[in-house]
């Protein structure tokens, strides 16, 4: 999704824009530029299509320079990804705007605008702002009243940046729908997307709320809301310019896959006693919430939608809880029926996707016994609205491709299942059993991450290929899901995941020797089911490849490759059985050439529907 940069100081802030714009860089986008005042107070602007580091080579020809600027990275949605769409958007060489979201009001707003006399350049949805704040400041406002009239008549999403040559040394910003955070310095003051676009530099930040609008200067910043002024406090983050740095790996999406067993261990860290949960780690309040839940319904997109999923298993399986899993973008426009008594999870990395946002806000409407946010992302509206939340303490997680966040909001799931589990079906020695388990869990993850180079020699076999098959079984069936949509993400190898037993269905017509399967084979109650859907798959010259754990005895032999993984409990199994998938997914892309951890067409971020 979009990015956004913006900075008033006292020393050139180009560089700064740029930098900034180079971290945001992993949010997906297709065009970038800046914009600067000038010492004059003249209006300085570049845009480029493609990288960041093509508005760079722009830079280096071309140099702009001054005190006061806003940049921005474009992921197209009004408009195809062209210079002339891409932002910043002027009006009356007066006016510059970023902006992130989508006015969905701006086909209206634009024959209103047009009938006053002012000219198009763009097709975005983004330039009637700039037109908008323009009309505002002809009419005598200042820039502060402009944006604040402005936004009044904006519907949609947005996080916006704004300045103006009439006021050089100020930034106005606002915020609904879309995430902006406002960077303090000593005698220098930014706006961005996400914390770590200015951690080279500041460390200082706050968190805008929904419709704030900010009016930051060198020496400082005011909030209001609704035309209030409004308190946002400074709060210092631990993160540090490194921590979102890829070191010696060639791609984030790699350093990812490896720091799992770190972030497990983090993820667990303090929640855990002897054998016993921490509740209290879910909020103060989780103990009394939870006595009274009866059932659980799921939330979220994506990678952490097939999380829930898995938690399905475990919440139903082992704890005996009734639990419902569904995509929020479905959820959010339907009429759910809620049962008394049951808790709302959602469950999102970077806690602003715009759909399961909306779907959390509806939930707190529908009488829910309380909200619970899984999450990567302290500061993130979805930790911010719930009532409950569980941190995931994966990190900043770069990669386009979901990897360390998803088995980080497992170990999340997996403590709500000992939580819930303790009230309903699940015995104090399985329960304990459990916590033994999860605090082996980094030694098993960093076990299979040492089948890399394995993994690797299998992912050159599709380098050819166009399509493939993954399956599972129970709790596995959603970790085939996740492999495929990692192949599918990254590699744009077409990619559909089966529960196996489903095969005979339908999908084993399409299987031959040009469509590669992959399965996972843990050692449990359904492993001869699964034994007899690999024959299957084998009888019709399917080439299998198979995640088998030691145990299973299942081996290597023409046309079945085997590779095995250390024996692990069933109930953690499916987060260690996730990683080779991840692996395989990484090491076909690099093979394939695609660019790993921005792929085409997606973002980090959806922050919008
Ligand atoms: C994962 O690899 C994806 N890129 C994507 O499916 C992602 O999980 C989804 O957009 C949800 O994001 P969230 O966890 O930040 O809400």
């Amino acid at each position: 999704m979009c990015g956004i940069v913006g900075a008033v100081a006292q020393r050139d802030v180009a560089p700064i824009l740029l930098e900034g714009l180079r971290r945001l860089e992993y949010r997906g986008y297709d065009s970038a530029g800046m914009a600067v005042l000038g010492p004059d107070g003249a209006l300085q602007r570049l845009r480029a299509v493609g990288k960041v580091r093509s508005l760079a080579d722009r830079l280096a020809r071309e140099p702009i320079a001054g005190t006061t600027g806003v940049a921005h990275t474009r992921w197209a949605t009004h408009g195809a990804p062209t210079e002339n769409n891409a932002h910043p958007h002027v009006s009356g060489e007066r006016v510059v705007v970023v902006h992130n979201g989508i006015i969905e009001n701006h086909a209206e707003l634009r024959a209103e605008l047009e009938a006053a006399g002012y000219a198009f350049t763009s097709d975005t949805d983004t330039e009637v702002i700039a037109h908008l704040v323009h009309r505002e400041l002809s009419g005598g406002s200042g820039l502060l009243a402009a944006v604040t009239a402005a936004v009044a008549v904006l519907r949609g999403a947005y996080a916006l940046g704004v300045v103006s040559v009439d006021e050089p040394g100020r930034l106005v910003a606002a915020r609904s729908g879309s995430p902006l955070v406002v960077g303090a310095g000593i005698g220098e003051h930014f706006i961005a997307s996400d914390v770590g676009a200015l951690l080279p530099v500041t460390q200082r930040f706050a968190f805008l709320e929904e419709g704030d609008v900010v009016d930051l200067g060198r020496d400082g910043f005011r909030v209001y809301n609704d035309g209030a002024a409004v308190e946002r406090p400074v709060r210092t983050t631990e993160l540090t310019a490194d921590a979102v740095e890829r070191g010696e790996y060639r791609h984030y999406m790699l350093k990812e896959i490896f720091e799992q067993p770190a972030a497990v261990a983090e993820t667990l860290e303090g929640r855990l006693v002897d054998d016993r949960l921490l509740e209290e780690s879910f909020g103060t309040t989780a103990p009394d919430i939870f006595d009274g839940v009866r059932s659980v319904h799921i939330i979220a997109c994506g990678t952490s939608f097939h999380a829930g999923q898995v938690a399905r298993y475990w919440l139903e399986g082992l704890a005996g809880v009734p639990c419902h899993v569904e995509v929020a973008s479905e959820f959010r426009y339907r009429r759910p029926v809620v049962p008394a008594d049951a808790l709302f999870v959602a469950i999102s990395q970077s806690g602003e996707t715009a759909d399961t946002l909306a779907a959390l806000r509806e939930a707190r409407t529908l009488g829910y016994r309380a909200t619970l946010a899984i999450c990567n992302v302290p500061e993130s509206s979805l930790v911010r609205e719930a009532d409950l939340v569980l941190m995931t303490r994966a990190g900043p997680e770069i990669g386009v491709a979901s990897t360390k966040a998803f088995t980080t909001q497992l170990v999340a799931l997996m403590l709500l299942t000992l939580a819930l589990g303790r009230r309903h079906a699940l015995d104090a020695t399985s329960a304990a059993h459990l916590v033994r388990e999860l605090r082996e869990l980094p030694g098993r993850i960093e076990e299979v991450l040492g089948l890399n180079d394995e993994i690797r020699a299998i992912a050159e076999r599709f380098t050819d290929k166009h399509h493939a098959l993954f399956l599972g079984r129970g709790a596995h069936y959603p970790v085939a899901m996740e492999g495929a949509l990692k192949l599918k993400e990254i590699s744009y190898i077409h990619a559909e995941a089966y529960p196996a037993g489903e095969l005979k269905h339908g999908p084993l017509a399409l299987v031959d020797a040009d469509m590669p399967v992959v399965a996972v084979a843990p050692n449990n109650e359904l492993l001869e089911k699964l034994r007899s859907n690999l024959q299957e798959v084998r009888a019709r010259g399917g080439e299998l490849i198979v995640f088998a754990d030691e145990h299973t005895g299942i081996q290597s032999g023409p046309g079945v490759e085997v590779l095995p993984v250390a024996p692990v409990h069933d109930a953690i199994s499916p987060i260690v059985f996730t990683v080779p998938l991840q692996l395989l997914a990484y090491h076909a892309a690099v093979f394939k050439g695609t660019d790993v951890d921005q792929p085409r067409n997606l973002a980090k971020a959806v922050t919008v529907e």
